[in-house]
């Protein structure tokens, strides 16, 4: 029988939620999704600490220590047999009485977690890379914290899949600026340098994000964090996505948009295969 965490003891997978839990009603908590790989999670303490970090951002405490909290899901995992795959992990701020407001600072938080087994993406994707479409931004400007509140991701992804793409990579403010994914972090590259948006309140800084920016800096790869446009984008050298699991995956090309990326993935590749080196080797 499938165990998962349940506020610190791990139960029987068939558990019931309360209707007034908040994040069942209002998306009010947050998430995180770790990757195993080959029996480890991989950057699991970084993805703990953003987790508490997006839980302070919205004023809900997590009542444990990230060590704590780190045991447990090992322990979890170690329950499930998980070898590859994901853990995902959220916390709500908990059940009370509906109410927008969360009047009742002392509302218990409820933190539930388990595992997905799963197989990586097939080498062709990573070969061939992937069709993506283009699609406005609509979310708030809080993406920074990992949310609970995906409905515009998840909107944007069923885009993207109807259309027979496997991500939508979004763009906001005058209709230009390219932010991320939907669940992921987007990169081009232009003239052998490395463009991502800023880390800032438009997008999820990504722990592959930050993982990938510190492989360039090993390889004294020029980088720079800054805002650029979709017609840019449409006018790289290269483009990939990045995200927890997926790791690095090249962008073959933009639906309805007259442009390849084929056979120019030099750097990507480079990328992918330090990163690659990273996950194999832990
Ligand atoms: N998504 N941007 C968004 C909006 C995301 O949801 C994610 C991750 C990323 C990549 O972040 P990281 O490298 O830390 O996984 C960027 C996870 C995987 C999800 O929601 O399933």
């Amino acid at each position: 029988m499938e165990k998962i965490l349940l506020n610190g003891e791990l139960v029987n997978r068939k558990i019931a939620i309360d209707i007034e839990d908040r994040g069942y009603q209002f998306g009010d908590g947050v998430y995180e999704v770790i990757g195993v790989y080959n029996n480890i999670a991989f950057k699991l303490e970084e993805h703990l600490e953003r987790l508490f970090e997006s839980a302070e951002k919205i004023n809900m405490d997590i009542e444990l220590t990230i060590k704590q909290l780190k045991e447990k899901v090992l322990k979890l995992k170690k329950e499930n047999l998980l070898k590859d795959g994901l853990i995902y992990v959220q916390v709500t701020r908990g059940i009370t009485r509906r109410n927008h407001a969360y009047l009742d600072n002392k509302i218990k938080p409820n933190l539930i977690a388990y595992v997905l087994h799963q197989n990586r993406l097939p080498s062709e994707v990573y070969q061939n890379g992937v069709p993506v479409i283009l699609t406005k931004d609509i979310r708030w400007l809080r993406c920074d914290i990992k949310s609970l509140n995906l409905l515009p991701n998840v909107l944007a992804k069923q885009n993207a899949i109807e259309k027979g793409a496997f991500e939508a990579i979004l763009y906001r403010n005058d209709n230009i600026t390219i932010t991320e994914g939907s669940s992921t972090n987007v990169f081009v590259i232009k003239d052998k340098t490395i463009y991502t948006h800023p880390a800032n309140n438009y997008i999820l800084n990504g722990i592959t994000r930050q993982i990938i920016l510190d492989i360039c800096i090993k390889l004294n790869l020029k980088v720079q964090e800054i805002e650029f446009s979709k017609s840019f984008l449409l006018n790289a050298d290269e483009v990939f996505i990045s995200g927890t699991y997926i790791d690095i995956v090249p962008v073959s090309r933009v639906l309805g948009e007259d442009v390849e990326f084929t056979n120019q993935k030099s750097i990507t590749f480079k990328l992918m295969k330090e990163l690659n080196k990273l996950t194999m080797s832990i």
